[in-house]
Order: C-alpha cells, then sequence, then structure tokens
C-alpha cells in the first residue's frame, strides 16, 4: 500500500530522485546554478524523447490532417510584433526598496522575501515600486553590430513560426483546411520568478498544434447548419459541419485522451474554462488542462480557441496574403438564397471589422478592409482560425514523475519491512523498458545467457544490464527509475533444477511485483506488446 507523504516533502523527496538517479540537474551546477535553467540527465533525456515521440506520433504520424515543422528558434522581429509580443508580452513586475527583491506583482502573496525566508513571512514589509511592465522575451543581437537594427529575440512559443509558415506547408503538404501543423521546439522567457523546479523555467520545450480550420460562415454556407456542442465528452470522427466550439471540445477531448495514453488518467488532470474576463483579447475560448501538483493544481496545456487573429496579424504586417481558396465554399455561395448570403456576409464582416479595430487599425480603414473580406469569403476566400492545443514538455515530464512517485512498505521472506521508492512509469514511456540481470556475476554461463538476452532485446528497446549486488537490491534500483520489466537469468535458465526450465528466466514486473517463467524466445513479443 502506497505510504502518505506531506505534499511539501512529497517534491523534496521528486526532485532528491530526479538529482540522485539522473534525470534533471540544475544547469551549471558546478558554478552555483543558473535560476530557472535545468539539465536532462541520462534518464531525463531518455523519458523527454519518449514523450516527444509519443506526442509526435499521435499528432502527425497517426493523422493524415497534421503535418510537420522543425523552424529556427531566432526568427525576423517583424513576427514578434505582429504577434504582439513586443508589446504586450510582459508580466507586472515590483520591486522592494529594501531587501531589493523583485517579484511579479500577481505573485507578491506567495513569496517569500529573500533576507526573510521563513515561511510565515512574505515579504520583509519594505516600500515596494509600482508594478512595472517587464517583457518576458530574451533579447539577442544578429550579426555582428549590436544595434537597435540588430536586435533579435529568442522565440517565447513555437507557435508563431507555425503561422508565418502556414502557406509554406500548405503548399508543400498537399493538406486543406481543415488542417494542422505541429512542432516541437525550445522556447524561452525571462520568467521574473521561475520556480517549483522545471514547472516554470526560462528554457523549456513546448509541444504546439495549431490546427486550422474554416470560419463558421464558411461552413454554414457549404453544410447549411453549424453543428455545436450538445454535451460534454469526445464529439466523435469530425464532421464537416464541426464550427470552432466542436473543434474545440475536440481537442480538449483528444489532449485528455493523450494524457490517459502515456499514463496521466483523466483523474489526475482539471479541466478549467478560462472565464471570460481571463480569456486573452483573440482568444474565443480557451481550456486549460491543469494537473495536482504537490505545490499546487497548475497548468498543464492550454487548449486555445485562437479564432482567426494570427493569420490576420501575419498577412496584415508582412504583406503576404494568409487566406486560403476553398472551392467547395464558392460553389456553395453561388447556391446561397439572397437572405443567407447576406446573413452570413454581415456577420463575417462584422467579425472582421472587430479583428481590425482590436488590432488598432484606424476605422475607416477597417471597415474597407473588412467589407473587402466579405466580398472575398463570397469568392471562397477566408483566412482560417485557429485552435491551439499548446503543451510543454518539461511540465508533462514533471507531472508523469510526480503521478508516478510512489513509497511502498514491502515485507521480504525474512519479514524484514523497508521502504520501496518506485516510479509507476507507463511502459512506453519508461525511459528503461527492461533490465536484464544474470543472478551471479561470477558464473559464465548465466552471464553469457543475460548478455544473450540483453543483445537480443537492444535493437528494440532501451535495456539496462546489472550484474552488482543482491538481486533483491538490483529490483529497488529499477523500481527506482520506472523500469517496467526486469529479467533474471538464474540457475532454471540453464536447465539445473528442472531440465524443462532450461532457456527460460525469470520475468518480474514492477507494480505487482509478480514473477513469472517465460521462454526466452516469448520475451520480446511479451516485452513489445506491453511497451507500445
Ligand atoms: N502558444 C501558446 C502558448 O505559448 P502558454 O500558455 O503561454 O501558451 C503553453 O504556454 C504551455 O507551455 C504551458 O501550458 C506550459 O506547459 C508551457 N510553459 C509556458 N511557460 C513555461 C515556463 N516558463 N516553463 C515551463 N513551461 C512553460
Amino acid at each position: 500500500m502506497s505510504q502518505k507523504i506531506a505534499e511539501s516533502s512529497l517534491m523534496e523527496r521528486i526532485v532528491s530522485l530526479c538529482k540522485r538517479r539522473g534525470f534533471i540537474f540544475q544547469s551549471s551546477e558546478i558554478y552555483g546554478g543558473i535560476n530557472g535553467f535545468w539539465d536532462y540527465g541520462p534518464l531525463g533525456a531518455e523519458l523527454k524523447r519518449n514523450v516527444k515521440e509519443a506526442w509526435w506520433r499521435e499528432m502527425t504520424r497517426l493523422r493524415d490532417d497534421v503535418a510537420g515543422l522543425d523552424a529556427s528558434i531566432i526568427m525576423h522581429p517583424a513576427i514578434w510584433r505582429a504577434s504582439g509580443h513586443v508589446d504586450t508580452f510582459s508580466d507586472p513586475m515590483i520591486d522592494c526598496k529594501t531587501c531589493k527583491g523583485r517579484f511579479r506583482a500577481d505573485q507578491i502573496d506567495e513569496i517569500a522575501c529573500p533576507q526573510k525566508p521563513s515561511k510565515s513571512v512574505v515579504t520583509c514589509g519594505g516600500e515596494k515600486t509600482q508594478p512595472r511592465a517587464f517583457n518576458l522575451m530574451f533579447e539577442t543581437n544578429v550579426g555582428p553590430v549590436k544595434d537597435e537594427a540588430s536586435t533579435a529575440y529568442l522565440r517565447p512559443e513555437t507557435a508563431q513560426a507555425i503561422f508565418a509558415q502556414f502557406k509554406n506547408v500548405l503548399e508543400t503538404s498537399r493538406q486543406k483546411v481543415p488542417f494542422g501543423i505541429a512542432q516541437i521546439g525550445k522556447a524561452f522567457r525571462n520568467e521574473v520568478t521561475p520556480r517549483n523546479f522545471t514547472f516554470r523555467s526560462r528554457e523549456f520545450e513546448q509541444m504546439e498544434l495549431e490546427y486550422f480550420i474554416p470560419p463558421d460562415e464558411a461552413i454554414e454556407a457549404i453544410a447549411g447548419s453549424v453543428a455545436k456542442p450538445t454535451g460534454p465528452g469526445h464529439p466523435g470522427t469530425p464532421r464537416p459541419d464541426w464550427g470552432w466550439q466542436l473543434w474545440h471540445q475536440y481537442w480538449v477531448e483528444e489532449r485528455i485522451a493523450f494524457y490517459g495514453r502515456i499514463g496521466l488518467p483523466r483523474e489526475s488532470l482539471v479541466e478549467y474554462w478560462q472565464k471570460p474576463e481571463e480569456l486573452a483579447h483573440y482568444a474565443r475560448a480557451t481550456v486549460d488542462l491543469l494537473f495536482k501538483f504537490p505545490f499546487g493544481t497548475q497548468e498543464l496545456e492550454g487548449i486555445a480557441a485562437r479564432s482567426d487573429f494570427d493569420l490576420s496579424q501575419h498577412a496584415r504586417r508582412s504583406g503576404k496574403p494568409m487566406a486560403v481558396f476553398d472551392e467547395a465554399l464558392r460553389n456553395a455561395w453561388a447556391l446561397l438564397d439572397d437572405r443567407t448570403r447576406e446573413r452570413l456576409a454581415a456577420s463575417y464582416r462584422n467579425h472582421r471589422l472587430a479583428h481590425y479595430s482590436r488590432s488598432g487599425v484606424a476605422i475607416g480603414e477597417a471597415t474597407a478592409l473588412a467589407e473587402a473580406d466579405a466580398d472575398n469569403l463570397a469568392k471562397g476566400q477566408y483566412i482560417p482560425h485557429v485552435i491551439e492545443p499548446s503543451a510543454g514538455v518539461d511540465r508533462l515530464l514533471l507531472a508523469l514523475i510526480c503521478h508516478a512517485y510512489a513509497e511502498e512498505g514491502v515485507t521480504d521472506e525474512k519479514g524484514k519491512t523497508e521502504t520501496r521508492i518506485l516510479l509507476r512509469l507507463h511502459p512506453r514511456i519508461a525511459p528503461i523498458k527492461v533490465a536484464v540481470f544474470p543472478l551471479l556475476r561470477n558464473r559464465p554461463e548465466l552471464v553469457a545467457k543475460a548478455v544473450e538476452i540483453r543483445e537480443m532485446l537492444r535493437p528494440h528497446m532501451t535495456v539496462a544490464y546489472d550484474d552488482s549486488g543482491a538481486i533483491g537490491r538490483r529490483y529497488r534500483r529499477q523500481d527506482e527509475i520506472g523500469t517496467p520489466f526486469c529479467i533474471t537469468a538464474d540457475f532454471s535458465t540453464l536447465g539445473e533444477n528442472d531440465p524443462s526450465d532450461k532457456d527460460t528466466v525469470t520475468l518480474r514486473e514492477r507494480d505487482s511485483m509478480h514473477q513469472q517463467r517465460i521462454k526466452i524466445s516469448d520475451l520480446l513479443p511479451f516485452i513489445l506488446t506491453r511497451i507500445n
């Protein structure tokens, strides 16, 4: 039975395990570390690859309607002006004049003063400055001259590259709206207060999908009506009459299902619908998937319905068209009755006018642009809307480790009770899939069998080989890093006890500690079906 551990000490134990077993190290540790930056050790690197691979496989390879992208981290700074990041991607920051601490204004109540870090003291009580906007983008300079013209930014999200390359991907991938573009990559934010281990870092990775859909007016023209959600749960296979709300619901459910498949069940997540006043100005709806971390229930992923804001901004700022041509829309539009045509055109015109007005375009120009957009809709052209499931790799890793961490009291054959620490990681993402042991390292026949098994399995999965210490200790070492299976070549393997056991091994499962004998020739299919 799992032992109950206080939440605060649970986090300390998890951090300690991550360091002790080589999952996560502090960056630049030998120089005292650097706040907000982390390195993944041998096991962390494997775990991270497995998580990213699972996401990539499900998002792109198992679907016909998503194409991949791997864009540069530094892009033209105009991208960040168009996206709004240069002007608005900031946190309110305040300084304490006494302790010189620097805090996020919205978190001041939760942060201890550096001079009085006692839990009971929130800040030193010193006089605070007024909140100032602090832009979170890291700046750098491109080329040998350091001036304003050479200023560039490390991307604070991977999403904008997807928008900037929308047309290239569309034209080269033979996709048609609705379709998505997926990307995994580094993002950088100069967070005012990085904290909670890797949860809020200054360098992290994102896995983002931008899924492009027609505006509802186009759907109605083509399909006759726009289907809307009828209740909670997965809405099923996409249909041509789905409007943005159903697509949004679809992606929320797809993402929750994905988490279930890598070991975070629905019960471990909280679905939080942002309130209207919390929404970004371009967003129509955002669902945050929260995970119950030991330090609180916090965001793992956001799934936003971002309207046509991003592509519209890039179209206007770059002067390059971002609209797509939809033949079905042009044909359907020609068959609409006048009243429907006018109603849909008016609705589209109003949405576009609202977009231009929010983007600061003067009313006269905004009206003319919106009018032109409505005319283009009638010709089968529109700027796609987008649903964006955006997840953080590092946060997901932390959630997976927190969820998997367990301490159990176990009693051995001699009646001695000890604590078993284990990571109940889903076999699909576990960094090491199987560990192979010779029962004794000084019996060449046992070693030869164990090595033979390791070589047989190795091309298909990550395999650890361990011949040191008592077998129970070796099991514990693997439990602690989440290895789902251990295989021991023992005397039965050599046929010394019972000839019918020759070429069988002991296979032990991590969670149940159940042991069974299995033929060496059955090992590969047995394990493969459990790790894939
Ligand atoms: N393109 C949308 C976007 O970037 P976001 O909510 O700012 O949205 C998406 O970020 C995800 O990226 C978050 O849900 C989180 O998992 C991850 N993330 C954001 N900031 C992070 C940070 N400082 N450290 C670690 N992960 C972060």
